[in-house]
C-alpha cells in the first residue's frame, strides 16, 4: 500500500533528508586515501547523531552498521570495515538512512577518492544523470513504470546495465514501502504516481554485465565480473506541481 504523507509527516521527512546532505556534504570535504570505510561509518553516525537523528540502517535486518560502503565492484550493502582501505582512483558509495522523530529519508552518493579514471568518471556520471532523467517524469498522474524506463534506457544507451535484483522504493515511517521502484521495465506500466507520496529512485549501474553476487556475509553485493559499479540516490517528494529532492545539500552540484 502506498501511503499519502501529511505536511506534518513531510515536513519530519525534510529534516531527516537536511541531515542526510549534510552527511555528504561532510563526507566530501573529509574522504581522501588512507581513510577506512569504517572511518566513513563513523562520520556518518555521528554526524546523525549531533543532528538529532537515528541511523536507521543499524539494525535493520540486523545490517550492522550506520551506513551501506560499498567500493569499485562492490555495488551495493558493502559492510563497513577497518581493513577497506581507500586508495586514489577508487569510487565508494555511501549509501545512508536517517530517521528523525521516526521519519526517515534515504540516499547514496558515489563519491571519488582523489583522481578517478575517465572510464570511472563516466560511470559515475551517467548513473548520477539516470536519477536526474527519472525525475523529468515525476509527475502526478504518470505512472511507476515511467521512472524505470527512463532508467533504464538512459544507462543502457550509454553502455552499462541496470541491477535486476534490487529495487527503489516509497519510503516514511519505513525505510522500504510501497510502490517497488525497478531500474528497469516499460513505461506507462505499474502503478500511478500521486501527490504527497516519497519516492526513492536508486539508478543501481553496472559497468560490465549485469549479474550480481551477494558475499557469503549475506549482505555485500559484487557484480559478477568485477567491473565497476556506481549508485545515486535521493528521497523525492511528490507534490501537486512536481517534486522536491529532500536529500541534497544546498549547492549540491
Ligand atoms: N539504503 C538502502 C536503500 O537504498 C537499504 C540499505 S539496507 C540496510 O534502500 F540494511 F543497510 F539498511
Ligand atoms: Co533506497
Amino acid at each position: 500500500m502506498v501511503t499519502i504523507k501529511s505536511k506534518r509527516e513531510i515536513e519530519l521527512m525534510k529534516e531527516a533528508g537536511r541531515v542526510v546532505g549534510l552527511v555528504f556534504k561532510t563526507l566530501e570535504e573529509t574522504l581522501k586515501p588512507g581513510m577506512s570505510t569504517l572511518d566513513i561509518d563513523s562520520i556518518v553516525e555521528k554526524t546523525m547523531l549531533d543532528n538529532d537523528c537515528i541511523p536507521a540502517e543499524k539494525g535493520y535486518y540486523d545490517y550492522p552498521a550506520s551506513a551501506c560502503v560499498s567500493v569499485n565492484d562492490t555495488l551495493i550493502h558493502g559492510i563497513p570495515s577497518s581493513k577497506i582501505i581507500l586508495k586514489e582512483g577508487d569510487i565508494v558509495s555511501v549509501d545512508i538512512v536517517a530517521s528523525y522523530k521516526g521519519y526517515m529519508a534515504d540516499a547514496c552518493r558515489t563519491f571519488s577518492i582523489g583522481t578517478i579514471s575517465s572510464r570511472a568518471e563516466q560511470l559515475v556520471k551517467t548513473t548520477k544523470e539516470a536519477f536526474f532523467e527519472a525525475l523529468k517524469v515525476v509527475k502526478v498522474g504518470n505512472r511507476i513504470g515511467d521512472i524505470s524506463n527512463a532508467i533504464q534506457s538512459y544507462v543502457e544507451k550509454h553502455g552499462y546495465n541496470v541491477v535486476r535484483e534490487y529495487t527503489g522504493h516509497g519510503i516514511g515511517s519505513h525505510m522500504h514501502e510501497d510502490p517497488a521502484i525497478p531500474n528497469f521495465g516499460k513505461a506507462g506500466t505499474g502503478s500511478v504516481i500521486e501527490a504527497n507520496t516519497a519516492l526513492c529512485i536508486e539508478p543501481m549501474v553496472l559497468e560490465g554485465r549485469k549479474d550480481v553476487r551477494v558475499l557469503p556475509d549475506g549482505w555485500t553485493v559484487k557484480s559478477r565480473d568485477g567491473k565497476l559499479t556506481a549508485h545515486y540516490e535521493n528521497t523525492v517528494i511528490v507534490t501537486e506541481s512536481g517534486y522536491e529532492i529532500i536529500t541534497m545539500y544546498e549547492g549540491e552540484q
